[in-house]
């Protein structure tokens, strides 16, 4: 058991005890023994700290409700609507904050987004101006193979970023394309991509500061379709490959084997993931939500 101490909106400091776990050398905890339903203030304020701390969090054999996920959610912040995706808005009936992942089909109609594709890694909705400061996912039901999803630790890369490649790109900035998804689907109302120095998205810099922790963090997005302004398009591809291969590498990120009842809350400012594809045969269902973030600085 962590004992984690830390300082309430008031300026006192609180001790409140959690049961914290790592879950790998590089990113993620799991906060084990807590109904996420029936949390106060003070628990809470210890899983932000938490939070902060290790990028992402886990809570495993969680029964809660649609709404009881919306209200652990909007602790963190105002919630966002569900984004439009490749089958249009995939919202709970009644609660547009959650957005349905699915591969089901029922009556030849999908029930939620992406299918059972693969995701690329990617940051949530980077081609906003104001992306999401961080996601909740709540697993209803898991395949018995494949699905997991991999987490990235963007300090880390940042961190141990070769000089020459930092004095490269600590300037620059990122052309978020917002034509496609991370499973490669066109999003609804999206043209396809024609140039992609022109194609539609919001700019925002390849390093940003956390704006709690003020640790500094790449912020890539995601590949396809992303364009560096100011330089050549092959240029711009050149660098793009080499920011790549080195952010992807292994000892940066970790990979979740969801188990139905998993909550997973990341903090999309210095996190990316990806989802590994599954079965068609199989179902998954996740419920997701996001919490309103500020522009990138
Ligand atoms: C996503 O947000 O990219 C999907 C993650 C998942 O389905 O595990």
């Amino acid at each position: 058991m962590e004992l984690e101490q830390h300082q309430s909106s008031e300026g006192s400091f609180l001790d409140t005890s959690l049961d914290i776990d790592p879950v790998s050398d590089a990113i993620g905890a799991e906060i084990k023994g807590i109904d996420l339903a029936l949390i106060n203030d003070q628990t809470f304020a210890a899983i932000h700290a938490a939070w902060l701390k290790y990028n992402v969090l886990l809570f495993r054999d969680q029964t809660i409700s649609d709404s009881d996920l919306v209200a652990f959610s909007r602790r963190f912040g105002e919630l966002d609507e569900s984004p439009p995706n490749e089958n249009g808005v995939m919202s709970v009936p009644g609660l547009p904050e959650i957005l349905i992942l699915s591969n089901v089909i029922e009556n030849g109609v999908a029930i939620g987004s992406l299918g059972n594709e693969e995701c690329i890694w990617h940051t949530d909705m980077n081609y906003n101006e104001r992306p999401p400061m961080g996601s909740a996912l709540f697993a209803l039901e898991v395949p018995p193979k494949g699905g997991n999803t991999g987490f990235l630790n963007m300090y880390r890369a940042f961190d141990a970023l070769p000089v020459e490649l930092h004095r490269k790109i600590e300037r620059l900035t990122i052309k978020h394309d917002s034509t496609t998804n991370s499973a490669g689907f066109r999003r609804v109302g999206s043209e396809e991509v024609g140039d992609i120095r022109t194609s539609p998205g919001a700019i925002h810099p390849i390093i940003r500061t956390h704006p709690e922790t003020k640790r500094k963090a790449l912020y890539l997005g995601r590949r396809r379709y992303a364009y560096i302004p100011g330089l050549s398009l092959e240029d711009s591809e050149v660098l793009l490959d080499e920011i790549w291969a080195h952010t992807t590498q292994e000892q940066f990120y970790w990979h979740h084997k969801w188990r139905a009842g998993d909550i997973v809350v990341w903090d999309n400012r210095c996190t990316m993931h990806r989802r590994d594809d599954f079965p068609q045969s199989s179902r998954r269902i996740m419920h997701r939500t996001q919490i309103k973030g500020d522009q990138p600085h």
